[in-house]
């Protein structure tokens, strides 16, 4: 017997391996018997297997099963982590107390774990991984390690399943020991990053932003016996669950109240299309081709020479829209037409999309009981044709109605579902001799062994009757009817420009404005109606379009589009779907771009040509990504831009960083000669890889000023603290920054408070008020904690981090170097695990600023290059000036004085241009001593004395200390050397400094 994990051989009958531990066989829990480690059900009793007690099995590769195990250890990525966008479930148990008063603790506990156990089962079920048993509860997760196209529908049914098995349970418990228990759910679907699953299946995740966080709250926060989900969660699983609106609720840890909604029960939509179509569909464009060969069939059929048409396409191309024109057309009157389709999940539960078929066809409900279940279908069976009275036994075992003593129950397994089979095929052969018979399975790619046979054993059965069978899957799926003659395939592929623009113009509308979004959609999803769809949802979501179905306008500048939610999920499923070095392949490839030179991947891939070659060719199949062209030199492309950031955004930040690096220096190697012709992408991949020297050498393409509407935007419109303030209005900004606090104050505001110890913080820096500044900045420190630090609270960037970054600052002033670091040391962290720009700048800029405070001159560069390029990258110009000034005063420090006044004269002439007048003294002072270091002190006099004057005439008071120092180092050179002069510049200085607290500079002015 071969271990799965590593390849032992082991004696026949051993259930665990000899070499590491890993569980060979599957052990009954009733009856002990040992079985094959794939089986479901035991060999022997026909028990479930691998439900097992948490209590025995409490690690994760105890109660994950077998198949899911090896699934999870065998996916690449697994090991190394990965960013995934996944469902997250906690679950825990509510007991009464009674039920543990009263007993003696192993009793309780023996009457508890079941409910554990039924929560796993729920979880496996839906094929989630059970991460953590705590106490009384669990964590699950859905979508990983393996991506779900479907990851919070699966969530939501597994809560669903897991309170009514629990429920049941509770009702015996109840009755035989008149104690209470109850499960409380929370959900929530975000993007976590998944680490090292050691081969014991465990697996850490950091939670990128609040996702685990917000799911524990739900859990927390529900009633018991009750299920919450947040609005991200219902966002995908939207139709397939019906839930209540409990409003906007106050969450622990977070500022604002979160909509929450509790589930009530399964919805009525089973796929995709139904959930949209509650929804509305859009209006239904081209396909006339296909309805044309869909129409013929009909009519051979019809003549009673029977077909099977299949619809092949990918996900989201439109196969069930076809089938539901189809079907609703006039063309099928007169037609039974029986509908059945496969879940995701359904791979593992016999007969499934057959159930629905079944029950559809004998008019069963919900409500229906074993009774009224036995007389629909003996009923119908026997209307239909008294021969078959057969088949009523396996009609009934298969739809739950078959009485436990029936002599049909105890027949062996094997031959009931031969006879089960048999018997559908005779009902829908039967029924075709009265009426032609539709039959429609759909989503073959998920279909179970079971349901397979009996489609297999319908074919061979349909060229002689009065039957049209179609059928439509994904193109991963294969089947062996293909040389029948009464088969036929029709492939479809994602609509064309012309049609994709009739699909988006009902949706859109048809403002000119919104022409060249709807040309970037259409090459964005290349045309796949699914992907247009759920993109301009996402638009409207994010409110870039704003307005009414039909007449939308831009609401804002549609830079950065995310791909949606559900359109991830089956990128994502896709993707983890391939073997491992095609998926390595993919992810590498991604990191090139969106446009693949063969050149650069071999030397990226980090696998032998020959192997890159077939993993293209396999990525080609699997219609990933295509060939773009072969000459000069060949290139690949993604399919589309979609597929490519779904693949870039699954890669860890640290591979993304190496790989970005290796592609610099190979782009540089082999485009040696004609570098200028790739700046951009030599630029793109330097900054990505962090090789912030070459990226800057390359970005020589400088952004432009900020408009000033923009500004606004960024800083706070006219009138606020933040404009007054830089603007250079500081006493103005002072006065209303302390209203706004005020205010804030007296209505309880969390988010106006911290806007305002924020500007605070700004305009008491500029007036030169450190120790004010410091007390308002501080005041934030302590306020955003735990959740709260990841909220914006409308600013450009997190007040966690640029509060935390200017108090490093007042805090270097002050002299108090040892609380500046740490502060300057948790803002950068926050920012770079955030990675958000405009929030990274301003952390390196208060690096870099504490450094030279400091006087580690050495040190001072570095955090200031990332940010300059992140500032030109991102296209902040607002925040150049910001940076380029101190980084020219650093380039002065390395000798290099072309470049510093370069940079400064920039930084000031930008400030100019926009008339952002904040610590613009500062900046002077700093072209000054650049100019002295250049030997050119006149006019670093020069400057020192505008900049007095500028500090004089803002209030900036710390600056004008700066001026001061400035000015007396100048004259004290040649060609001035007026000591006298000079030591009344450093004593009225010092004065300013000592009086300001500013004991950094005062110890530097004292040292002469
Ligand atoms: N020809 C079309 N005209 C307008 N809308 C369409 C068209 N084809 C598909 N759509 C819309 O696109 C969405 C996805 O289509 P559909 O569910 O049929 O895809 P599918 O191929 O069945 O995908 P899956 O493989 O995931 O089942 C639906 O909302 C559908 O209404
Ligand atoms: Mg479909």
């Amino acid at each position: 017997m071969k271990c799965p994990r590593c390849d032992q051989d082991n004696p026949a009958g051993s259930r665990f391996c000899g070499e590491c531990a890993m569980p060979l066989a599957a052990v009954c829990p009733k009856c002990g018997a040992s079985n094959p480690p794939d089986n479901r059900f035991c060999g022997q009793c026909a028990s479930e297997l691998g439900v097992q007690s948490a209590e025995r099995m409490p690690a994760p590769q105890a109660y994950t099963p077998r198949h899911l195990a090896e699934k999870i250890l065998t996916s690449p990525g697994a090991q190394a982590g990965e960013r995934k966008t996944v469902t997250v479930l906690f679950a825990d148990l509510k007991s009464s107390m009674e039920l543990l008063l009263d007993r003696d603790p192993e009793e309780a506990r023996s009457l508890l774990d079941p409910v554990l156990e039924l929560m796993m089962e729920a979880v496996h079920q839906f094929e989630g991984t059970v991460n953590q048993v705590m106490g009384d509860g669990i964590m699950a997760l859905f979508g990983a390690p393996l991506a779900h196209e479907d990851h919070a529908v699966r969530a939501c049914y597994a809560a669903l399943r897991m309170q009514e098995r629990v429920a049941r349970y509770a009702d015996e418990l109840r009755r035989r020991h008149g104690a209470d228990v109850q499960i409380r759910v929370g959900i929530n679907s975000g993007e976590v990053v998944v680490r090292s699953i050691g081969t014991d299946l465990h697996m850490d995740y950091s939670a990128v932003g609040h996702t685990t966080h917000l799911a524990g709250r739900m859990q927390q926060l529900a009633r018991p016996g009750t299920t919450l989900l947040t609005e991200a969660t219902l966002a995908i699983a939207e139709g397939y669950v019906e839930v209540r609106a409990l409003g906007p609720t106050p969450v622990r840890g977070l500022a604002e109240p979160v909509p929450v909604y509790e589930m009530v029960r399964v919805g009525s939509a089973r796929t995709r299309l139904h959930a949209a179509m509650a929804r509305g569909l859009t209006r239904f464009v081209g396909r006339d081709a296909e309805l044309e060969q869909l129409r013929r069939a009909l009519e051979e059929a019809r003549a009673g020479r029977g077909q099977i048409v299949a619809v092949v396409g990918e996900p989201g191309v439109g196969k069930s829209r076809l089938f539901y024109e189809f079907i609703r057309s006039h063309r099928t009157a007169g037609w039974l037409v029986l509908e059945s389709s496969s879940a995701s999940y359904g791979k593992t539960t016999p007969y499934l999309p057959l159930l629905g078929l079944l029950r559809s066809y004998f008019k069963l409900s919900d409500d229906d009981d074993t009774r009224a279940i036995r007389a629909k279908v003996t009923g119908g069976v026997l209307t239909l044709d008294e021969d078959l009275k057969d088949s009523i036994p396996p009609l009934l075992w298969l739809l739950d109605g078959l009485p436990d003593d029936h002599p049909f129950a105890a027949v062996e397994i094997a031959r009931r579902r031969e006879q089960a089979v048999e018997a559908v095929r005779l009902l829908l052969i039967g029924e075709s001799q009265h009426q032609p018979l539709l039959v429609v399975f759909e989503d073959l790619h998920w279909i179970d062994a079971e349901t397979q046979s009996l489609l297999d054993a319908l074919v061979e059965s349909i060229p002689t009757v009065r039957t049209l069978l179609v059928v439509n899957y994904r193109p991963e799926y294969q089947h062996a009817w293909g040389s029948k003659t009464y088969y036929r395939q029709l492939r479809i592929d994602a609509l064309p420009p012309e049609s994709a623009e009739a699909l988006l113009e009902p949706i859109l509308g048809s403002h000119p404005e919104l022409r060249p979004l709807q040309r970037m959609l259409i090459e964005r999803t290349e045309g796949n109606p699914l992907f247009l769809e759920e993109s301009v949802r996402a638009l409207v979501e994010t409110e870039v379009l704003v307005g009414q179905p039909g007449a939308y306008r831009l609401g804002k500048d549609p830079i950065a589009i995310q791909v949606p939610a559900t359109v991830q999920a089956i990128l994502a499923a896709r993707i983890d779907r391939l073997a491992p070095e095609d998926k390595q392949l993919l992810q590498a490839a991604s990191v090139i771009g969106k446009d693949v030179p063969w050149v650069l991947l071999v030397e990226t891939a980090e696998q032998p040509e020959e192997q890159i070659r077939r993993g293209l060719s396999r990525l080609q199949a699997a219609e990933l990504v295509y060939e773009a062209r072969l000459f000069p030199a060949p290139e690949y492309t993604f399919k589309h831009a979609l597929t490519h950031e779904v693949a870039y955004g699954g890669i860890l930040q640290d591979r993304r960083r190496a790989i970005h690096a290796r592609i610099l220096r190979v782009m540089e190697r082999v485009h040696a000669d004609r570098l200028s012709e790739h700046v951009d992408r030599l630029a793109h991949h330097a900054f990505r890889g962090e090789v912030w020297d070459k990226a800057l050498h390359y970005l020589r393409r400088l952004g432009t000023t900020d408009s000033r509407p923009r500004i606004d935007t960024l800083i706070g419109g006219p009138e606020s603290a933040g404009y007054l303030w830089i603007h250079g209005e500081h006493e103005h900004a002072l006065t209303v920054a302390l209203r706004d606090r005020a205010v804030a104050a007296s209505f309880g505001s969390f988010r106006d408070t911290v806007r305002a110890n924020y500007r605070l913080g700004q305009i008491y820096y500029s007036l030169g008020d450190y120790t004010s500044a410091t007390d308002a900045l501080q005041r934030n420190a302590t306020l955003l904690e735990g959740d709260l630090r990841y909220e914006f609270f409308g600013l450009a960037g997190l007040p966690a981090v640029m509060s935390g970054a200017w108090l490093a600052l007042c805090l270097g002033e002050l002299g108090r170097f040892d609380e500046a670091t740490a502060q300057a040391e948790a803002a950068a962290a926050l920012a770079r695990e955030v990675d958000h720009p405009f929030s990274l700048v301003v952390a390196h800029v208060g690096t870099g600023m504490l450094e030279l405070l400091r006087g580690e001159h050495a040190k001072v560069a570095e955090p200031l290059e990332q940010a300059l390029v992140i500032t030109r990258l991102s296209d902040i110009p607002l925040l150049f000036p910001v940076v380029a000034a101190p980084l020219g005063l650093a380039y002065a420090f390395q000798g290099r004085h072309a470049d510093a006044i370069r940079l400064l004269e920039e930084a000031i002439e930008r400030t100019e241009a926009m008339e952002l007048g904040a610590n613009n003294a500062l900046r002077l002072v700093w072209l000054g001593r650049v100019q002295m270091l250049a030997g050119n002190p006149d006019v670093a006099r020069r400057l020192g004395l505008r900049a007095l004057e500028m500090a004089r005439r803002r209030r900036e008071r710390g600056h004008e200390a700066y001026a001061l120092q400035l000015l007396g180092e100048v004259t004290r050179q040649a060609p001035y050397r007026d000591e006298a002069q000079a030591t009344e510049y450093v004593r009225a200085a010092l004065t300013l400094a000592e009086s300001l607290s500013m004991r950094t500079l005062a110890a530097a002015l004292s040292e002469r």
